[in-house]
């Protein structure tokens, strides 16, 4: 491995330079382009065969190979995709110019997903070059994870048996330190809505109309201020009801993992957390749901001042849910409740957007026993289970329709600044990934039962 450091340093690197945007259709070309990169790097570390699957928005790249039908079958899932760069203004260097400082590579996409799933191709030559491939291997990387799977989720129902496989490996979580290994075993899901609030008919004079017509900004901030009480409840009501309350000596483990809210604190420069009352900040974002505004906008937003009183005005809210809400129940919820709550002078509407399910995964399964050890060895720690709070919407699909589990291995920080400006990813965690991923496939398919019951 140390004599192609620096080439699987400077590849990753060309793969950053594409800029595959799925949210936005002026980058179309290019998340076609990432799609293609992803076939080649495939085909080049060893696969046999590798299609690029059209959908109705991005493409999907599958590649596999089998050694042998008897032997177990790692199915590889990640995404190409990645979120927009901006603001632009508060990056160092460009998004998709690619730099190293102070061994971290800085470029949209490098922790997320891009340099996680490149880990594994690089592990993936790595054992298909030195004939050390200890069983079959599947790759399933999308192209609009960042923007719901959507595609792929129709991909996965019809193609159950091309997907055949005894476990799915992701490295798209992150870890608790890079001297404090972890493993995710727990997403939550999500609900994303917009809404959009109606006054008059058209923008007015706020002096000449200011004072008796429903301003809809003003009304949509007292709608949305009230969708939380002053304990950091959400007040939509049934919320809470498939909430599977985590019982006390499981918090207590979740609580022991090293966190301290000092250095929380001071890394996102604010005074003080908030949230639900009750749960500590750790709980916060991991077993406990979440309503958060993700924009709001109306009215005159440009440089000066306009007096103005706008005819519309505008919010997107996401709601982080836990095991065992679902996600369209919770938009229901939403719906029924925001249309009821807004005051007569308006109207109002909500548009749901993309969701996703919560997960849960055993740590006594084969998958995740074989990366603790694989970790382990690496690491020269036992990685301690953790629940991470964001999301991957086909986690729970692979379940619900493979019937397989998943084990996350991922590589990230918390600091990586991933959805952010500078986001950027360690080489030491780029390597330590693909050593770790190689040590997976070794010890799940000596693990795997499958494989025991061929040597009987
Ligand atoms: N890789 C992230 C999810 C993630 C990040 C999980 C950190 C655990 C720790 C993924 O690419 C992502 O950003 N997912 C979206 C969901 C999607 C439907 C837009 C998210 O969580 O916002
Ligand atoms: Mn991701
Ligand atoms: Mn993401």
């Amino acid at each position: 491995m140390s004599s192609n450091k620096q080439r699987f340093i400077d590849e990753l690197m060309e793969f950053l330079r594409i800029p595959s945007v799925s949210a936005d259709s002026k980058y179309k070309k290019d998340v076609v382009r990432a799609a293609e990169w992803v076939k080649k790097s495939l085909l080049d570390a060893g696969a046999d065969k590798v299609e690029i699957i059209p959908t109705k928005m991005h493409p999907i790249v599958f590649g596999e190979r089998i050694i042998d039908k008897k032997l177990p079958t790692i199915l590889v899932y990640g995404h190409y995709d990645v979120q927009p760069p901006d603001p632009l203004n508060l990056w160092h260097s460009g998004p998709f110019e690619p730099v190293i400082k102070d061994g971290k590579i800085y470029a949209r996409g490098a922790c997320d997903d891009k340099g996680q799933v490149y880990m594994h191709v690089k592990a993936f030559e790595m054992m298909s070059r030195n004939k050390m491939l200890p069983c079959n291997v599947k790759f399933l990387i999308e192209g609009e994870e960042e923007v719901g799977s959507e595609s792929l989720g129709g991909f996965v129902k019809n193609n159950r048996k091309k997907l055949e496989a005894d476990i799915i490996l992701i490295s798209d979580t992150d870890m608790i330190a890079n001297d404090i290994p972890s493993i995710s075993v727990g997403l939550r899901g999500l609900t994303y809505v917009q809404v959009e609030v109606t006054g008059p008919n058209r923008d007015l004079h706020s002096g000449v109309y200011g004072g008796a017509v429903p301003n809809p900004i003003n009304i949509l901030c007292d709608m949305v201020s009230s969708l939380k009480d002053k304990n950091g409840h959400i007040t939509i009501p049934g919320f809470y009801k498939d909430v599977r309350n985590v019982p006390a000596g499981e918090r207590k483990e979740l609580n022991k993992a090293p966190f301290s809210l000092k250095e929380y604190k001071s890394d996102l420069d604010i005074k003080d957390v908030v949230g639900e009352k009750g749960f500590t900040t750790v709980e916060r974002t991991a077993i406990r749901p979440t309503l958060d505004l993700n924009g709001i906008w109306g009215g005159y937003t440009g440089e000066g001042s306009k007096t103005v009183i706008a005819s519309k005005a505008y919010a997107k809210i996401s709601m982080r849910l836990v095991p065992n809400q679902k996600s369209d129940v919770i938009a229901k919820l939403f719906a029924k409740h925001f249309q009821k709550m807004a005051p007569p002078s308006v109207k109002v509407k909500v548009d749901v957007h993309h969701g996703g399910e919560p997960v849960m995964l055993d740590t006594g399964a084969v998958g995740y026993k074989a990366a603790s050890r694989a970790m382990e060895t690496t690491f020269g720690k036992k990685p301690i289970p953790t629940r991470s709070g964001g999301s991957i919407p086909i986690v729970a699909l692979f379940k619900k329709e493979l019937g397989l589990d998943s084990v996350m291995l991922g590589f990230g920080l918390n600091s990586d600044n991933i959805h952010s400006p500078n986001e950027h990813y360690g080489i030491f965690n780029y390597l330590k990934g693909i050593e770790t991923i190689a040590l997976f496939h070794k010890y799940y398919a000596e693990m795997n039962t499958k494989n025991k019951s061929k040597h009987k």
